[in-house]
């Protein structure tokens, strides 16, 4: 017997979803799409071609001309270009709210994720269930994986964590990449991010919420593989 699993993990800005959702694709033998590295790579792809964020049919253009792909498990690349690094910048996220706000942007990408959530990829080798079913599957993460993405989805996960820990945890990641700004401190991510949530949860086209049937988890006093043992129990829990 063979399954399919989804799983759907959204949440806040510098919530953890990403490395969670990483690890835990790892773990359970899973394939890993992360749709906010594909709203990073449009706007990577718009700053590099001079497109302003703003005009909305120009960064529509610029979104269905680019190629996006996930070679691995961690990596993108637009383009043919690998742009894993840098999509990670703070100048990206500065420039971002408008692309991910943009109707025809989320047309054309909502398309490409559910169609690489279909893909059921042979590296996706899943894990053998008490011995007899083998459970195949996807974890995606974003803003509106639950209620637009994936509304179907066999799991869904919101992710929330104090907005005062979420911003040391961006500042430590940058900084452990080289990647922090001149002078960016743990405040100025701080609002950045309250910015950046802010605009996700207002904008009109899939705004950042929680499913009513997600199951919420507050990461604020969890490590990482406290995060990624929550979730892989609520799958078995599932099946
Ligand atoms: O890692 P972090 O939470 O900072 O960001 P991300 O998950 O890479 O997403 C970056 C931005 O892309 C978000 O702030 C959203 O504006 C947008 N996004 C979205 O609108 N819908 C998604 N499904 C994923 C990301």
């Amino acid at each position: 017997m063979s399954r399919l699993f989804r799983i759907a993990i959204d949440g806040p800005a510098a919530s953890g979803k990403s490395t969670t959702a990483k690890l835990l694709a790892k773990k359970l033998g899973f394939g890993y799409i992360d749709s906010g590295a594909m709203y990073r790579a449009v706007t990577l792809k718009c700053l590099e071609q001079g497109v302003q964020v703003t005009n909305d049919a120009k960064v529509k253009q610029t979104a269905n001309s680019a190629q996006i792909r996930f070679p691995s498990l961690g990596k993108v690349e637009l383009d043919g270009q690998d742009v894993s690094d840098a999509i990670r910048t703070s100048r990206i996220v500065q420039n971002i709210s408008p692309i991910a706000s943009n109707p025809g942007v989320r047309a054309t990408l909502a398309n490409q994720q559910r169609a690489l959530a279909r893909a059921n990829d042979p590296a996706w080798r899943g894990f053998l269930f008490k011995q007899s079913t083998q459970v195949r599957g996807v974890v995606m993460d974003g803003r509106d994986i639950g209620t637009v993405i994936l509304p179907d989805a066999e799991l869904k996960v919101f992710i929330v964590a104090d907005a005062r820990v979420r911003a040391q945890r961006r500042f430590d990641e940058l900084a452990s990449k080289n990647a922090l700004g001149e002078g960016e401190t743990v405040d100025a991510i701080a609002k950045d991010l309250a910015a950046r949530d802010e605009a996700d949860r207002t904008r009109a086209v899939s705004p950042l919420k929680k499913a009513e049937d997600a199951v919420e988890l507050d990461t604020s006093d969890k490590t990482i593989d406290e995060q990624v043992a929550a979730i892989e129990q609520m799958v078995y829990d599932r099946l």
